[in-house]
């Protein structure tokens, strides 16, 4: 089988910045409660007029610029997403045509937060066996428009931005080294979108009034506990299954959920914070899209060099969890 590897990434954030302080001014919540708790400082929302297509296009564009590619070398396209532009056709498609990505398929993959380590793995399997060649992963969520901005439990914690990364086969030395992917279909009432899908559609002044289309965290505190230690099983899956120890790791990418969440995991996998990158004051759960823009936070900061082992790991709704140890 051929090695799969990264050989570019990119990501976009919208320019609107949202702070705690502005969210101060019309819930009722402060600056302290939600930094302590959380993380978040500030998020970014998407203009009236973007949508995740328009944001997944310029973290692509970037990548593309990266990897010294242009979009018609491209025949792949796995789009992460629960924000699609439109359900159908899926956002990869409305992507694939701003892109003018001309010679690509697309489709989207569905697995909230874990979204990326998901495309990344379907994107890798269609390399490793010959059928395609260079593939564009990319997440893109605009949360903000999925929020109930009068639940202050929620609405705090999310933002929008995209992050994209484009593979192709690389020497045997380096690359995507192994990829872990879990679900549990039974936990599925604990992060909920109901809207827009047969559930909730056509949508009613009923299911309006019972804010169906939002986001609904009623189980947050328990997926706490369990989103700390999913993210420590599929960190130790991935070291356990390559042979490697925590400390080989150059650093740990992990979805950007809860700062509190990635310092449990820290403390369970017995490593200094210091091997976890973290940007979520500057960004908040960005969903899908936190992994490939601290990726590629990661990549062009200098925290990764050519060599390090950078261990990817995530979980959200579905529920879904995984991991992913790259030899970059
Ligand atoms: O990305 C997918 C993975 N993500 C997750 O699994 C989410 C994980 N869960 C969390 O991140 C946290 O559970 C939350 C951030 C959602 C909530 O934090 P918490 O520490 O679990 O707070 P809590 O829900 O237990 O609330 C504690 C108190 C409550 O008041 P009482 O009942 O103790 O009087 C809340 O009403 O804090 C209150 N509270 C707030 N106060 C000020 C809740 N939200 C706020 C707020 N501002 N925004």
């Amino acid at each position: 089988m051929r090695r799969v590897g990264i050989i570019g990434t990119g990501s976009y954030l919208p320019e609107k910045v949202l702070s705690n302080f502005d969210l101060e001014k019309t819930l009722d919540t402060s600056d302290e409660w939600i930094s302590t708790r959380t993380g978040v400082r500030e998020r970014r929302v998407a203009n009236d007029a973007e949508t995740a297509s328009d944001l997944a296009k310029v973290a692509c564009e970037r990548a593309l610029e990266a990897a010294d590619m242009y979009p018609e070398e491209i025949d792949l396209i796995v789009m992460a997403t629960i924000t699609p532009d439109t359900h159908c056709p899926a956002g990869a498609n409305w992507l694939e045509a701003k892109l003018e990505a001309v010679n690509a398929v697309s489709f989207d993959v569905t697995a909230a937060c874990t979204g990326f380590i998901f495309a990344l793995s379907v994107a890798e399997q269609y390399i490793k066996t010959g059928i395609y060649q260079n593939a564009l992963v990319v997440a893109t969520e605009v949360m903000t428009r999925t929020l109930d901005w009068t639940d202050r439990e929620t609405c705090i914690l999310w933002g929008d931005g995209a992050g994209a990364a484009v593979i192709k086969e690389v020497d045997a030395d380096r690359g995507i080294l192994s990829t872990h992917l879990h679900s549990d279909g039974a936990g599925g009432d604990t992060l909920l979108l109901p809207g827009g899908g047969s559930k909730t559609t056509p949508i009613s002044h009923e299911s309006v009034d019972k804010k169906l289309h939002t986001l609904n965290m009623i189980g947050a505190n328990q997926s706490f506990r369990v989103a700390v230690r999913r993210f420590v099983e599929s960190c130790e899956e991935a070291l356990y299954y390559n042979d490697v120890t925590i400390d080989d790791i150059k650093v740990i990418i992990p979805h950007q959920a809860n700062l509190r969440i990635l310092q449990g995991m820290a403390k369970q996998l017995n490593v200094s914070m210091d091997k976890v990158y973290v940007n979520i004051e500057k960004y908040g759960n960005i969903s899908s899209a936190t992994v490939p823009i601290a990726l590629d936070e990661a990549a062009r900061d200098g925290t990764i060099q050519e060599g390090d082992l950078v261990l990817l790991t995530a979980f959200g709704g579905g529920l879904t969890w995984g991991s992913s140890l790259i030899k970059w």
